[in-house]
């Protein structure tokens, strides 16, 4: 009893893991070491119980064995799976496929060497399934992110909730689940998920996409909406009167060739009827026009020379305009009004008023006045008469012009019954042109009359004819009595001489074929004769004596 006393102090060591952990399918080895202390002496008998903790029953048995048996116990969901192998002071209790239920469960190790004591040791059981892993699924209840996994292994299941914002739109979601495997610890991260936030319009805008800059008649308008909700709902658009909606085309409305009556506020809203928004865009359009210029006065305007007129013109416009009056294609005037002082035949003729916008420069009209300038009829040349003496015989054109307004009449009379016949004839439109042509006979005059309704004016031609023939015969024969007078005197002289010596009539007469000399003076002397006749000015006697000095000289020789 003393023996047993002291033996039974001396402590059973017993050692187990806290924990195994195995993967789901494989064998589970759970190892319990025992031994007695040094100074006790080993037991001859020892007992060795496997226990399994309690479910939700009590605690039970899986195995006993002893020097003489090993036993599995019957009754326990182990009977089938659990092998116990035994040694010396060890005790390994092997779990074959291992379930998810055997996870967490403890197992128990007992031994008891009766003097030597008796000692316990606590294995849990770890089990591990292979990972499978959902990533997240979205559902909008708002919004909850739901993350799931199948089947029955451990399902961890994690929800956000969250407020969402108008930001929250772009933000990108995404989970991250961490877990242990046997000897370590891993995590998995989902694929990022879009979350589609829906709000509802807070505000909108209405601009104009097109055309740029101010608007006119005829343009093709585009208004643009946006509001800021999601997803962007579809817009009504209205002008001034809310409840008529024009026809538009998701956020885009079209005004195909505007006029002034487009002008107004237009406005577009959200089209959801169950919105609450009051939200709502505007955008004031104004239609530009500027209406054809009127010209006072109108078309065609009568002016009588010297007169005054003041022509205006006038286009309305929904801007400022400039004007500019035209004529020829060169600019006369600036302003609506445009005053014609003193009118001459050069003011005659159309002018343009042409009305501009500035601003605007595609806005542009124009109109325009025919100005006709009437007037008396007004001769060319300023001479009333006009006097000429012309040869008898000669042709003569005779030109009368004159200025008037509409263009005068020409009208001929002439006083004497002289032929005569209009050769050139012409009307312009503010003067008129005539020619006639006429042989002159006698002294006559002729008048021009130019007349139009306005009144009349007349030139006088006069002429004096004279003989141009007969003078000039008359020179000629005077000249010809001069030069046969000469001739007399000189022969008479030479008569004179002769009979001072034979000799000189004989050397004439023997040297007949040498007479040269002689012949040529009498030929110097016919070239001057002629040249008095033909009307050499300077005193034609002078000439004609001259040489009859020279030939007494000649007669010498
Ligand atoms: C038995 O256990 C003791 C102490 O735990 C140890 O010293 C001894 O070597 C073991 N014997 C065998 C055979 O393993
Ligand atoms: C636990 O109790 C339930 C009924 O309450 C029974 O079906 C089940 O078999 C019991 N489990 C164990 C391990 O005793
Ligand atoms: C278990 O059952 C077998 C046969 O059915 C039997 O031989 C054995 O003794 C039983 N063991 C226990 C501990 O009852
Ligand atoms: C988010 O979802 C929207 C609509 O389903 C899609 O158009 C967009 O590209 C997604 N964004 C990202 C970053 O996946
Ligand atoms: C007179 O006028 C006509 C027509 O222009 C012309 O043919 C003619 O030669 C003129 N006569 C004289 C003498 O100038
Ligand atoms: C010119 O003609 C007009 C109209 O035919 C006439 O009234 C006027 O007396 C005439 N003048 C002369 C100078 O002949």
């Amino acid at each position: 009893l003393c023996t047993f006393f002291f033996l039974s102090l001396v402590p059973l060591e017993l050692s187990v893991q806290d924990s195994v952990e195995v993967l789901l399918g494989a064998p589970a080895l759970i190892p319990c070491h025992y031994g007695f202390g040094p100074s006790s002496q080993e037991p001859p008998f020892v007992m060795l119980q496997w226990f399994r903790s309690p479910g939700n029953s009590s605690r039970a048995r899986i195995f006993y064995g002893d020097s003489g048996q090993q036993l599995v116990d019957n009754n326990t969901e182990y009977s089938e799976r659990v092998e116990v192998i035994s040694e010396t002071n060890r005790s390994v209790l092997t779990i074959m496929d291992v379930r998810l239920s055997d996870h967490q469960r403890e197992f128990f190790c007992q031994v008891n060497g009766l003097a030597a004591g008796s000692a316990e040791g606590k294995t849990v059981l770890r089990v591990f399934g292979k990972e499978e892993f959902k990533g997240p699924i979205l559902r909008y209840f708002f919004l909850v992110l739901h993350w799931r996994s199948s089947s029955g292994l451990f399902t961890v299941q994690n929800t956000l909730l969250l407020r969402v914002q108008k930001e929250t739109r772009d933000a990108l979601f995404s989970c991250r689940v961490s877990f242990s495997v046997p000897g370590d610890v891993r995590s998995l991260e989902s694929s990022p998920v879009n979350v589609t936030v829906h709000y509802p319009t807070s505000m909108v805008e209405l601009w104009k996409e097109s055309p740029p800059g101010l608007l006119r008649e005829g343009d093709t308008v585009e208004l643009r909406c946006q509001g800021d909700g999601h997803p962007p709902p579809t817009f009504v658009f209205t002008r001034e009167q809310p409840d008529v909606p024009l026809d538009s085309r998701g956020d885009v409305l079209i005004l195909s060739s505007v006029s002034r009556k487009d002008s107004g506020l237009y406005q577009c809203r959200p089209g959801n009827p169950h919105s609450s928004s009051e939200a709502k865009g505007e955008v004031q359009l104004t239609v530009h026009y500027l209406d054809a210029a009127v010209v006072v006065p109108a078309e065609t305007e009568i002016m009588f020379r010297g007169e005054a007129l003041t022509a205006t013109c006038n286009a309305l416009s929904s801007l400022p305009t400039t004007t500019a009056w035209y004529k020829d294609g060169r600019i006369v005037g600036t302003g609506s009004s445009l005053l014609l002082q003193d009118a001459s035949y050069h003011t005659a003729g159309e002018y343009v008023c042409e009305v501009t916008v500035p601003v605007l420069p595609a806005l542009q009209t124009q109109s325009k006045v025919h100005i006709i300038v009437h007037g008396a009829p007004q001769m060319q040349s300023p001479e009333q008469e006009v006097r000429m003496e012309q040869p008898t015989g000669r042709v003569l054109n005779l030109s009368c012009e004159a200025q008037g307004s509409p263009p005068p009449t020409l009208s001929w009379s002439l006083s004497a019954a002289q032929s005569w016949e209009e050769v050139v004839s012409r009307s312009f439109s503010h003067s008129s042109l005539s020619v006639v042509s006429i042989r002159v006979s006698a002294d006559f005059s002729a008048v021009c009359n130019a007349s139009n309704d306005l009144g009349s004016e007349a030139r006088v031609f006069s002429i004096k004819s004279f003989l141009f023939g007969v003078f000039i015969v008359v020179i000629i024969l005077g000249l010809l009595l001069l030069a046969i007078l000469g001739s007399v005197i000189y022969f008479l002289h030479k008569k004179n001489r002769l009979p001072c010596g034979r000799s000189g009539k004989q050397s004439i007469t023997k040297e007949k074929g040498n007479a040269k000399d002689i012949v040529v003076e009498m030929k110097t002397e016919e070239s001057v004769l002629l040249k008095a006749v033909n009307g050499d000015k300077r005193a034609p006697t002078e000439q004609v004596q001259r040489p009859l000095r020279t030939r007494q000289e000649i007669h010498i020789l």
